[in-house]
């Protein structure tokens, strides 16, 4: 990781501010938060927390003083130095700037201007798959790929920072069940926590058949092209997946994807439809991996260039 060992410390928990603040954490840096609003900065470090696995807890802290000085004083004796200082600073913090990026290695401190916004979402591949790599056997069959309380708590905390699924129309169709989940009886609260998860996040269904959805914030594309999704990925505040096999194979292709969570379910299948496509090469670093009591194990992978 390009940051590891190093602290940073981020002034403002807004959306810049939080991008790059899960930007510098996912790199393995200690990072510190702090403004002016716990409340901004609670809920940006939540997020940095529940990514589990790229983020220790221990290494997000929120100060909430207001000079820039005193931030830095007190991060460099919590954290020993300051390797990495990000602060923005808005109209009326510095006369006549609009909007300012204070990029400061170490010190002195040195300003530079950043027209625009700075955003680094990610376009993640989650897929539970058996173990010979299948989402669903022969027959469409894939209720053993449910999961139990515990991985669906694990599942929810992975889901709760992106902003948008991309799926494609059959995984759509699965998942517009959680429209009205939550009309059931006897949710138990992690599908209830599901749920809502769920229903606020934007989505985007690939089809070429489909004419209306019947969930909210959804939109039907007719057709998948790269350059809209690396556009989408350089103007995305939260992080992006991709779901269904067909359709993560095509951003497989053009090398859209960043990161896949692998869930391997303790089952041979024998065939069906595959999670992976047979047609391509990608090496993987390994972030995380996490066992479960029902067999399952987790895999968090960085896709390398
Ligand atoms: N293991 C699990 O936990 C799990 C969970 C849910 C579902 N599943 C299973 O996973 C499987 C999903 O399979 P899949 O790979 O076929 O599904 P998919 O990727 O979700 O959907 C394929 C469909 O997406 C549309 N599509 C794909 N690329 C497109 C493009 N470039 N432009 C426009 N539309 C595009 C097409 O819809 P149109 O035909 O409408 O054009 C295509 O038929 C199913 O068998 C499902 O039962 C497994």
């Amino acid at each position: 990781m390009l940051l590891e060992g190093k602290s940073a410390v981020i002034y403002g928990g807004g959306s810049i501010g939080g991008a790059v603040a899960r930007a510098f954490a996912r790199e393995g840096a200690k990072v510190f938060l702090t403004g002016r609003t716990l409340a901004t900065l609670d809920e940006v470090a939540g997020e940095i927390r529940s990514e589990r696995g790229v983020v220790d807890t221990a290494q997000v802290d929120a100060l909430y003083e207001t000079a820039v000085e005193e931030h830095a004083d007190a991060v460099a004796a919590s954290a020993g130095s300051i390797d990495i200082s990000f602060n923005l600073i808005s109209q009326g913090d510095v006369q006549g700037t609009p909007l300012r990026v204070c990029l400061v290695v170490a010190t002195p401190i040195a300003f530079c201007s950043i027209e625009g916004s700075t955003t680094v979402a990610k376009l993640t591949y989650l897929a539970i798959t058996s173990l010979d790599g299948y989402t669903a056997d022969e027959d469409g069959n894939f209720d053993w790929a449910a999961p139990d309380e515990e991985v669906h708590a694990f599942v929810n905390d992975l889901a709760r920072p992106l902003g948008t699924y991309l799926y494609g129309r059959r995984m759509y169709e699965t998942m517009v069940y959680w429209e009205t989940a939550h009309t059931l009886a006897d949710q138990l609260p992690v599908e209830q926590d599901f749920t809502e998860i769920w229903q606020a996040a934007e989505k985007i269904v690939y089809s070429t058949t489909l004419e209306t959805v019947s969930s909210a914030r959804t939109r039907i594309e007719q057709d998948f092209d790269p350059d809209v999704i690396r556009e989408m990925k350089a103007s995305a505040q939260r992080d992006i997946n991709v779901g269904g096999p067909d359709l993560a194979a095509q951003a497989f292709k053009a090398g859209l994807v960043d990161e896949i969570h692998l869930f391997v379910a303790p089952i041979v299948v024998g065939g069906g439809k595959q999670s992976f496509p047979d047609d391509i090469s990608i090496k993987l670093e390994l972030l995380n991996e996490r066992r479960f009591g029902n067999g399952m194990v987790h895999f968090q992978y960085r896709t390398r260039a």
